[in-house]
């Protein structure tokens, strides 16, 4: 049950380090995940807005119409798709919330659509309650661009490709792609305001977490929604692929390492991991 279901770094392992795209066709079939944490997921998240309403959902005020096209598709995924959700009685515990905000409490996935203002892809919100130390609210009314500033290198890197993958987008196709981070913590809520529960003072590499992110891309009428799933493993375990996610720990250049909080911890990791 621990073994990692995602494991990004191991593509990447071999290689000089580089952002890369990494988007792959989503057969929407599988757009949402649904699994045997998502009783403990949406309970968290319940929690999570009753405390931090103000960190895990914010929205531009005119974008009603394309939160209730999200809405709508998500209700209509998970009746087709997971027929075992008693969306009935979860849909009425909703009904009086944005449609954004109630999407966001039915998936395990966190929700960020962009939408066109004045021609430009703008946040227009999101449901984020387990941001992996990013803050929802300063990127509300943000270009792409200006969303990825905080990442070393990423806009150079790969701001243009970005921007034309959303662009071009079409109705009806979606891309999946993953990202990974590793946290001294299992605590999904992690926004930067100072909201999130403390960390330990000094963890050990073997109390850190693999947090991997599955993140998806669809295209709706009105909008591009954004999906984060974020999957923890515990390092303890030693489920990982060892040698490709020590490997890719060593690749990474500081800045990035930094960006990720792992430029004291990385490297002990690393060689925690490579310990018989
Ligand atoms: C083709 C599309 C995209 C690519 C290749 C991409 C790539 C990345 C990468 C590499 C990171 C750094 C964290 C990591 O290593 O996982 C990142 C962070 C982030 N991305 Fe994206 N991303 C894409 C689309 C989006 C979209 C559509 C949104 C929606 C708003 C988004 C929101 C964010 C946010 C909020 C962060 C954290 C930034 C921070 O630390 O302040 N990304 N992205």
């Amino acid at each position: 049950m621990d073994a990692p279901r995602y494991e990004p770094y191991r593509d990447v392992a071999a290689e000089p380090f580089r952002w890369r795209l990494g988007l792959r066709p989503l057969d929407l079939r599988d757009w949402l995940e649904v699994d045997e944490h998502r009783a403990a997921d949406l309970a968290r998240k319940r929690a999570v807005m009753a405390e931090h309403p103000h960190t895990a959902f914010r929205v531009l005020p005119d974008v009603e119409t394309e939160s209730a096209e999200v809405l709508a598709a998500v209700v209509e995924h998970l009746a087709e798709h997971h027929p075992d959700v008693d969306l009935a009685r979860e849909r009425e515990a909703v009904r009086s919330l944005h449609p954004l905000d109630a999407a966001g409490r039915l998936v395990q996935e966190d929700l960020v659509i962009m939408v066109e203002r004045g021609g430009r892809l703008i946040c227009g919100g999101g449901s984020v309650c387990f941001p992996n130390r990013w803050d929802l609210p300063s990127k509300v009314g943000r270009s792409m661009a200006e969303i990825h500033a905080p990442v070393p290198g990423l806009n150079d890197a790969l701001g243009e490709p970005v921007d034309q993958v959303l662009a071009r987008l079409a109705p009806g196709r979606a891309y999946w792609r993953l990202g990974w981070g590793i946290l001294d913590t299992d605590e999904l809520y992690q926004p930067l305001d100072g909201t999130a529960p403390a960390r330990p003072a000094a963890a050990a590499p073997i109390d850190h977490h693999l947090r991997v992110e599955r993140e998806t891309l669809r295209r709706f009428p009105g909008c591009v929604l954004f999906t984060i799933r974020t999957h923890l493993t515990p390092l303890a375990t030693r489920s990982v692929d060892i040698a490709a996610l020590s490997a890719a720990l060593d690749a990474m250049p500081d800045d990035v390492a930094q960006y990720k909080e792992l430029d004291r911890v990385g490297p002990a990791i690393a060689a925690w991991l490579r310990e018989p």
